[in-house]
């Protein structure tokens, strides 16, 4: 095969979230956050893990960010856990929590690693989920509040921002499915919290123009499905239309047109009286644009038209990583292709992509994750075929540096292409990480 060179520049990168690898929940003064809580509650999460010592990153994040330099990666997502910062998400200033995240992006810079900040990947402070969570508008101010004394902190060094991770998300799996934080099965509690998300959203944007912006780029990241018919039939059709508005466009077209699709909120209003939009809502947001949109792509969605619903999902042949995920490279190229034409030509990252796999191969003292290594590498060329044919990626980030708390699932999904020993907390790059060392180091696949 020929070589495949990305553009000069290309941000090749690795991503974490707080709650995920940090660890040291009570150290320093950080607040309680939901995810403190839904994983302490019995029956929640695979055998009964917690976050509460993960991968210890707290107290070893200078081994870890000397650990990347070495492995020649170039950008780093991180998130901040909000309950460091304010430990009752609002009001009192926890002075420790902003040392940390200075301290972590000076370690950074001085590697020659470009920060990426994720202001929000699920860590609500627990005392503002007391007050409401996300269903109450003024936690959405209270948001706002916390990003701009990040910007105000970090924004001299930090140039790539992201407001939220994966609203879908927040809103449906935590609010709607109950099987993550904060655990209720209300749908539309969910779709209410998917607007206020948005109002956020945008709030958090505002608040980076008001900071000054200082150089640097504000975005979104999206969890991205592409959704195909199980067969060319018309209803299947139809569930696509449905499936694909609810995860898809219902975000984008708020982030990009300032508006909800149409088929989606009449149906939405019709069923569940939701979401509330106030007077002015859009128009807030449709004024505040994002620099950039980021991109969670992990595997695709096949639909019909269900025996007695709208839609059910059909489990295609393929191949499967550990989270039943089907293996399929050209739904990121279909992906980027398709956000290109219908959103205006955005600048995208890939904010997250990856794969979990047993890692029960071993050679050399080393993860022989040759499967890990083989669905970035098809990942990697279905993306440079979208930049051949236009798209403007700027950079990708692989999901994740380091084994970590994978959510409901706890330490059971390995993501990581550095393995971690949970007892001693060694560091171990797979094999992966060697073969993405290669890839940085040549600015593509040769
Ligand atoms: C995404 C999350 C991330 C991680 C991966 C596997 O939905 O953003 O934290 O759990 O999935």
């Amino acid at each position: 095969m020929s070589k495949l060179i990305f553009p000069d520049g290309f941000l090749w990168g690795v991503a974490t979230a707080s709650y995920q690898i940090e660890g040291g929940v009570t150290q320093d003064g950080r607040g309680e956050s939901i995810w403190d809580r839904f994983s302490h509650t019995p029956g929640k999460i695979l055998n009964g893990d917690t976050g509460d010592v993960a991968c210890d990153h707290y107290n070893r994040y200078k081994q870890d960010v000397q650990l990347m330099k070495e492995l020649g990666i170039k950008g780093y997502r991180f998130s901040i856990a909000w309950p460091r910062i304010y430990p009752q998400g609002r009001g009192q200033l926890n002075r420790k929590g902003i040392d940390f995240y200075n301290s972590l992006v000076d370690e950074l810079l001085s590697s020659g690693i470009e920060p990426a900040v994720t202001l929000y990947h699920w860590d609500l402070p627990q005392a503002l989920q007391d007050m409401g969570g996300w269903d109450n508008r003024d936690v959405a101010n209270y948001f706002a509040d916390y990003a701009f004394k990040m910007y105000d902190v970090l924004g001299d060094r930090v140039k790539i921002w992201i407001t939220h991770n994966e609203p879908w998300v927040v809103a449906f799996l935590g609010n709607a499915f109950g099987i993550h934080a904060p655990g209720y099965t209300d749908f539309a509690l969910a779709v209410r919290i998917s607007h206020n998300l948005m109002l956020s959203h945008a709030k958090a944007v505002q608040a980076y123009r008001q900071a000054g912006g200082k150089g640097g780029q504000i975005g979104i990241t999206l969890n991205l499905t592409p959704v195909y018919p199980a067969s060319d039939n018309p209803e299947d059709m139809e569930a696509v239309r449905l499936v694909d508005g609810g995860q898809n466009r219902w975000f984008l077209d708020p982030v990009f047109k300032g508006e909800y699709p149409e088929d989606i909120l009449a149906l939405y209003q019709e069923k569940l009286n939701a979401p509330v939009i106030k007077d002015g809502d859009m128009e807030f947001i449709a004024d505040h644009p994002v620099d950039f949109l980021g991109v969670n792509y992990y595997s695709r969605a096949v639909v019909k038209k269900g025996r007695e619903t709208d839609f059910e999902h059909v489990r295609p042949e393929g191949v499967y990583t550990e989270m039943d995920w089907e293996v399929y490279p050209d739904g990121l190229y279909d992906l980027l292709i398709r956000i290109d034409r219908d959103y205006n030509s955005p600048d995208i990252y890939i904010t997250e992509n990856g794969a979990a796999f047993k890692d029960d191969k071993v050679a050399d003292d080393r993860i022989d994750d040759q499967d890990r290594l083989d669905y970035l590498k098809a990942h990697f060329e279905a993306a440079h075929r979208a930049i051949h044919d236009g798209v403007k990626l700027k950079g990708y980030y692989v999901w994740s540096f380091m084994d970590n708390f994978e959510w409901t699932f706890g330490y059971s999904k390995n993501f990581g292409i550095v393995h971690v020993d949970y007892d001693t907390m060694e560091r171990t790059p797979k094999k992966s990480a060697l073969w993405y060392r290669e890839v940085i180091g040549n600015n593509g696949i040769i």
